[in-house]
C-alpha cells in the first residue's frame, strides 16, 4: 500500500446516547486514511481510536457492505447516502474526499424513523408496512406451475426492477415531505405486475397504504428527490401505479388485472372476461 497517499480528515458526527437523550455534533480527527478505504472502514478506524482512548465508539449500522441489505443509510455533508449518485454509504470510498476535509455525518432525520443511538435509526415502520400485505399468502402452486404461467417480458422486467428495493429509507430521507411512497410503491408493484400477485391485489393496496399513513409518513408532491437518491434506481412510475392500484381498489373494490397472464390465476373479485 502506498502510504504517501494517506490523508487526514475531520469527522463531525452526530452523537446521541439514546432515543430520549439530547444529541449533538462532535468533531474527531481521523488520520492515515487510505483513499481505497470505504467510508464505513474509515468510521471503523475512528472507532478503534475512540476505544483505545476509552471513549464510546460511534454506533452505526451496516451488514452486507456491498449495497444489498439497506442497513447503512447516513446523511454525509447533507447528501443522503453521500456524494455518489445512486449509491449506498458502504459503496462510498474515501477517494471522494481530500486531505483536510471536514465531513459531517448524520442519521436519517425522519419522524417515522426515530433515532435509537448516534447514527442508527429505527426503520421498523417499513417492516410494519410490509407486514400488512407485502407478501403472497395464497397457494400459487409449486415451481413447475410458476414456469407454465406466461408472463409478459416487459412486466417481468418491471417487477424485477421494483423488487430491487433494499428498504434503505433513502427515498424518505430525501423527500421534503418524509414520504414513503417510493418504497411502498416498489413493494406493491413487484406483486401487482405478476400473475401470482393478483389474488390479494386490492387488499394489499389498501392495507399497505393505510399502514403507510398510520406510520406518519408524508405524501408525495412530485419532487422526484426519492428517485434521484435511490441506490437501486427505483422509478417514480411505481408511485403512479401505487395511486392507480389504490383508486381501483378503493372505488371499485378490486384492482384491474394487469394482463391476460394475470387473469389465469385471478380470484372471483377479478372477473375473467375483463
Ligand atoms: S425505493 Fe430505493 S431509496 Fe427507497 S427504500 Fe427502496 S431502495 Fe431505498
Ligand atoms: S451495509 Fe448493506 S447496503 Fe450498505
Amino acid at each position: 500500500m502506498n502510504k504517501s497517499k494517506h490523508f487526514n480528515v475531520t469527522i463531525r458526527a452526530w452523537r446521541q446516547d439514546g432515543p430520549e437523550e439530547p444529541g449533538q455534533m462532535k468533531a474527531y480527527k481521523v488520520k492515515a486514511i487510505s483513499p481505497d478505504m470505504s467510508f464505513l472502514e474509515m468510521i471503523d478506524l475512528l472507532n478503534e481510536d475512540l476505544i483505545r482512548n476509552n471513549e464510546k465508539p460511534i454506533t452505526f449500522e451496516s451488514d452486507c457492505r456491498e449495497g444489498i441489505c439497506g442497513a447503512c443509510g447516513l446523511v454525509i455533508n447533507g447528501d443522503v447516502h453521500g456524494p455518489d449518485e445512486h449509491s449506498t454509504v458502504c459503496q462510498l470510498h474515501m477517494r471522494r474526499f481530500k486531505d483536510g476535509d471536514v465531513i459531517t455525518v448524520e442519521p436519517w432525520r425522519i419522524k417515522s424513523f426515530p433515532i435509537l443511538k448516534d447514527l442508527v435509526v429505527d426503520r421498523s415502520a417499513f417492516e410494519r408496512i410490509m407486514a400488512t400485505g407485502g407478501y403472497i399468502s395464497v397457494n400459487t402452486g409449486a415451481a413447475p406451475d410458476a414456469n407454465v404461467i406466461p408472463v409478459n417480458k416487459d412486466d417481468a422486467e418491471e417487477a424485477m426492477d421494483s423488487a430491487a428495493c433494499i428498504g434503505c429509507g433513502a427515498c424518505v430521507a430525501a423527500c421534503p415531505n418524509g414520504a414513503a411512497m417510493l418504497f411502498t410503491a416498489a413493494k406493491l408493484s413487484q406483486f401487482a405486475l405478476l400473475p401470482q400477485g393478483q389474488p390479494e391485489r386490492s387488499k394489499r393496496a389498501l392495507s399497505m397504504l393505510e399502514a403507510m399513513d398510520r406510520e406518519g409518513f408524508g405524501n408525495c408532491s412530485n419532487e422526484y428527490e426519492c428517485e434521484a437518491v435511490c441506490p437501486k434506481e427505483v422509478k417514480v412510475t411505481n408511485i403512479a401505479r401505487l395511486n392507480r392500484e389504490f383508486l381501483l381498489a378503493n372505488f371499485f373494490g378490486k384492482a384491474e388485472p394487469k394482463s391476460s397472464a394475470a387473469r389465469l390465476i385471478s380470484t372471483p373479485d377479478i372477473p375473467e372476461d375483463e
